[in-house]
């Protein structure tokens, strides 16, 4: 039996190699493990075997830890080893060698005892006394006996990043502070919320996928567009019974709750139909605070998003992190697009080359919710701005000058958009009131089909661009205030015959220009 299994990324071996000299001088048991299993679709049988017959495991928790896969999956099986046994700090230690301490997830891991790397006299004093409580090996949950009992999504090897939120995940659907609108208060309810695309859905999944052993009773993967055809598969009507015969914690995850057609009641009567259930929502919508703590998912962080889109900030930075745009780009680069031709593409007129790539009418999806006139409106001004933010003043005077109404009517337009737009997610508070849209096509999203005054599309594109030009501290400001075509800084000069805003382009990639032509390498 091991004392510690030291956990660790293969990039801090050196660092480690003292730690693990001194643990082992201390007297202690150490499993180190120098495989060095890179990449899981779940935690290998030999580290799960190792980590059986160890008491205790030790996170050398650098920056770079977190971004081993396999650590990750170490970290989480002691961490939910201790939490079968009530005390998921039971079985899992930290040691962080960094100054800070924000890289450490889950955050109550933060304050651990054990945090010095300093002093490594203290610090194995400390671990002995910790593993000195513990009188046995931690136990794992069976191995590969999935408790689907509705649903089997399927692991998907391209999930990036999101760490954090996998956390935060897990921490709130085990917070006693999310009683539910639906009688059923003892449940704990979550709801992850975001526009189209952003990875609710991939999320919940990987959740599922990582954290199951934390639900002995299964995991239950309802689709929330069918609800009752979905719970129907598990063949029986009495949902309560059924649950209360397994006794123990499951996961009940509606995914795609479709809170465009109904009621928040509506909604949270889809929660897990008994107290033992967690349940975990996906939906797009904000408006429904009640249904359970909130998880606002944003776009994918920088690296990440370079990543996924085949390496190119650039070309990331264009569709600001939307995972299902860049995934759609970065496939394309794999296929032998060149980077910039799409970047120049995107920002290009006709059909959108996301829905290209994709053959279907992924950006139609994104807006697809938008249903009043004021929110339409409201999101042309904001896509005729992107990358600079707005305010709501900003869309009242795009509003006012584009149909010629009094500015209190079109400020109350403008409030009324802004808020519905927030509500879907597709607009994003930023730096104090400014707005940012949270569009994956910002060139090409405008609102899904004709609204009510269809005429103010082209009419808005120029007022917007004249009443908010660039400012410095803008997002893309440089590339902006560049402005290549014509050479002006006139703003009127950048509104074409058409009223259309044109892209001033980008470093490192020539510029085409709207509206070129086909070029080689370029998707059909
Ligand atoms: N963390 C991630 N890493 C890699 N790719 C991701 C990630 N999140 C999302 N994606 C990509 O984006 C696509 C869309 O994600 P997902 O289906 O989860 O979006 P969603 O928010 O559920 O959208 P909707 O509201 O339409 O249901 C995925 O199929 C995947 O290609
Ligand atoms: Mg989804």
């Amino acid at each position: 039996m091991w004392d510690v299994f030291l956990s660790y990324s293969r990039a801090d071996a050196e660092r480690v190699r003292p730690l693990a000299r001194a643990l082992r001088d201390g007297g202690l048991e150490v499993f180190t493990d120098e495989t060095g299993v890179e990449s899981f679709a779940g935690i290998s049988d030999t580290i799960r075997r190792e980590l059986s017959c160890s008491k205790a495991l030790l996170a050398f928790y650098s920056t770079g830890y977190p971004e081993r896969e396999a650590c990750q999956w170490e970290l989480t099986t002691a961490y939910l080893a201790g939490l079968g046994e009530g005390n998921p700090r039971r079985r899992v230690m930290v040691v962080n060698p960094e100054l800070t301490t924000h890289h450490i997830h889950p955050v109550e891991l933060r304050d651990a005892r054990h945090a010095s790397a300093d002093d490594l006299t203290a610090l194995v004093r400390d671990v002995r006394a910790h593993v000195g409580r513990l009188d046995g090996p931690m136990t794992l949950k069976e191995h590969r006996v999935r408790r689907w009992l509705l649903g089997t999504p399927q692991s998907r090897p391209e999930f990036l990043g999101r760490l954090s939120e996998l956390w935060q995940v897990h921490s709130a659907l085990h917070a006693h502070a999310a009683p539910l609108v639906t009688g059923r208060a003892s449940a704990h309810a979550v709801q992850i919320r975001g526009m189209a695309g952003i990875g609710k859905t991939l999320l919940a999944q990987e959740y599922a996928l990582r954290f199951e052993a934390a639900y002995p009773g299964g995991v239950c993967w309802v689709n929330g567009e069918s609800y009752d055809a979905s719970v129907h598969a598990l063949g029986t009507d009495d949902l309560h019974g059924y649950f209360d015969a397994i006794g123990e914690p499951f996961l009940w995850i509606v995914d795609a709750a479709p809170a465009h057609r109904l009621a928040a009641r509506e909604i949270a009567a889809m929660a897990a139909p008994h107290p033992l259930g967690h349940t975990l929502f996906t939906l797009r919508s904000r408006a429904y605070d009640a249904l359970g703590t909130p998880i606002d998912l944003g776009p994918l962080d920088a690296p990440h998003a370079r990543v996924l889109v085949g390496g190119d900030e650039a070309l990331a930075g264009a569709v600001d992190g939307h995972p299902l745009a860049l995934g759609l780009l970065g496939r394309a680069v794999r296929a032998g697009h060149h980077p910039g031709t799409l970047y120049d593409r995107l920002h290009t007129r006709g059909r959108s080359l996301l829905d290209t790539l994709a053959d279907e009418d992924v950006t139609g999806s994104v807006v697809r919710d938008v249903d009043t006139a004021d929110a339409a409106d409201v999101l042309r001004c904001a896509t005729a701005l992107h990358p600079l933010p707005l305010t709501t003043d900003d869309a009242a005077h795009v509003l006012a000058a584009a149909d010629r109404v009094p500015r209190i009517v079109a400020r109350r337009r403008a409030a009324n958009g802004v808020r519905e737009l927030r509500a879907r997610s597709l607009l994003t508070p930023r730096r104090g009131r400014r707005l940012v849209t949270a569009c994956c096509d910002p060139a090409r999203l405008a609102p899904p089909r004709p609204g009510p005054r269809p005429h103010r599309g082209p009419a808005a594109r120029g007022p917007a661009y004249a009443v908010r030009p660039p400012r410095p501290g803008d997002p893309g400001y440089a590339g902006l205030a560049r402005q290549p075509e014509g050479g002006t800084h006139d703003s009127a000069q950048r509104v074409g015959a058409d009223g259309r805003l044109r892209h001033p382009g980008r470093a490192g990639h020539a510029h085409r220009g709207a509206g070129a032509g086909t070029g080689h390498g370029q998707p059909a």
